[in-house]
């Protein structure tokens, strides 16, 4: 297509004139007789020039200009060439400082205004080229960008993979060894304490410790185990309650922390690996409770839609900090002095090996709300 033009000139036979001339070169041409009826156009519709005389009643040349570069703010520009009468004039220098591309004088002959256009056609299609070129570029660059992120992630998915691998490697050299001591540890105690029944406040509270610490050793140890191999996901039909109930029995709560289970009737058994998922609920409920060192409350609700089950672990606690919400899944993230960083870590990778997936809302010193959203059909 080629360029368009608008002519505005107050003189009526002049004005037509130029627009005769210019289509007869092959331009498409409009015009304007006046500076109100231009800036009418120029609102309407883009011209690549505009011809502009600059001595007009009422809005004259230099405020057309002042218009035009409002209307076109941000957007792309018409070229203006101006045409002037007097040599004494000021206002071509004024216009010309508003961006106007060239000016001729009047009278003129109509080869060397011919001349004036076709080298200002040229100017912007090459302006036209350059803009192309650099869009072309900016492109370029943002996909450089999006590679070089890329790239970035996957090289830091392969540190993380390395690392893991690593503590996999050193977990199963002692884990499985220390896990058959734990388990002896556990049962003597256990004999211990029923064949000690005692109203020894005092003996009971150090049996409870002993049992606290037992749980977390072996929840430590199972996470820590869970990077030791490809564990492959055996599932099996269990009623949803009942895992749920498993879950939180398996974490030792201080009473200062009270807890809610509500299941509807309609939630029946679901399919999945009942040792793993216990290994989320044991590793989410632990959190939760950790992050309510004065108490609070923990409540689990579930709702199931579609052979789907939505599972929502929700506690009164500390809350996540904002910035730490996009890490929290990460392996190793910890903001706990004692902590090792892997709960939510296994948690995720497990659900993802379900086909679920794990989210969390969280609202700083009001608590935290952990997501599980599984199949029920284990598919
Ligand atoms: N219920 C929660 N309330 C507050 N913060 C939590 C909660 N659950 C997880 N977090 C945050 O996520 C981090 C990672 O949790 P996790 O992977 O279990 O590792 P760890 O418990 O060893 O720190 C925690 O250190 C804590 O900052
Ligand atoms: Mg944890």
């Amino acid at each position: 297509m080629t360029e368009k033009f608008l002519v505005i000139d107050d003189d009526p036979g002049f004005c037509t004139m130029l627009t005769r001339v210019l289509s007869d070169e092959g331009y498409r041409v409009d015009k304007a007789l006046g500076g109100e009826e231009a800036i009418e156009k120029i609102r309407n519709e883009f011209f690549d020039i505009l011809i502009l005389d600059i001595k007009m009643p009422k809005i004259d040349g230099i405020e057309v200009m002042k218009r035009l570069r409002e209307i076109q703010r941000g957007k792309e520009e018409s070229d203006v060439i101006i045409i002037t009468g007097f040599i004494s004039e000021t206002t071509p220098i004024e216009a010309l400082r508003l961006g106007a591309v060239d000016y001729i004088m009047k009278p003129f002959e109509i080869k060397d205004f011919l001349h004036s256009i076709e080298r200002n056609v040229k100017i912007i299609r090459l302006k036209r080229e350059r803009n192309i070129y650099i869009g072309e570029l900016s492109e370029t660059n943002e996909k450089l960008k999006q590679t070089i992120n890329e790239l970035k992630n996957t090289r830091d998915k392969l540190i993380y993979s390395e690392r893991l691998a690593a503590i996999g490697k050193v977990a199963s050299g002692v884990g499985h060894d220390l896990r058959n001591l734990l388990g002896i540890i556990e049962n003597a105690s256990f004999l211990l304490k029923s064949s000690f029944k005692t109203k020894n406040t005092k003996i009971n509270k150090y049996f409870s410790i002993l049992y606290k610490a037992l749980q977390e050793s072996k929840k430590t140890l199972d996470d820590l185990l869970h990077f030791s191999k490809e564990r492959k996901i055996e599932k099996a039909k269990i009623s949803l309650k009942s895992l749920l109930q498993e879950g939180l029995d398996i974490v030792p709560l201080k009473s200062n922390i009270k807890t809610k289970m509500k299941i509807p009737s309609t939630i029946g058994s679901i399919y999945v690996d009942p040792l793993r998922m216990k290994q989320v609920l044991r590793n989410i409920i632990s959190n939760a409770a950790q992050s309510m060192p004065k108490g609070g409350k923990i409540s689990i609700n579930t709702k199931s839609k579609n052979n789907h089950v939505k599972i929502e672990i929700n506690d009164t606690g500390s809350g996540i900090d904002k910035k730490h919400l996009k890490n929290i899944f990460e392996p190793f993230f910890t903001t706990k002095t004692k902590g090792i960083g892997l709960g939510l870590a296994v948690a995720k990778e497990i659900i993802e090996k379900h086909n679920g997936k794990i989210e969390v809302k969280s609202k700083i010193n009001k608590g935290s709300t952990f997501i599980i959203h599984l199949p029920t059909q284990g598919n």
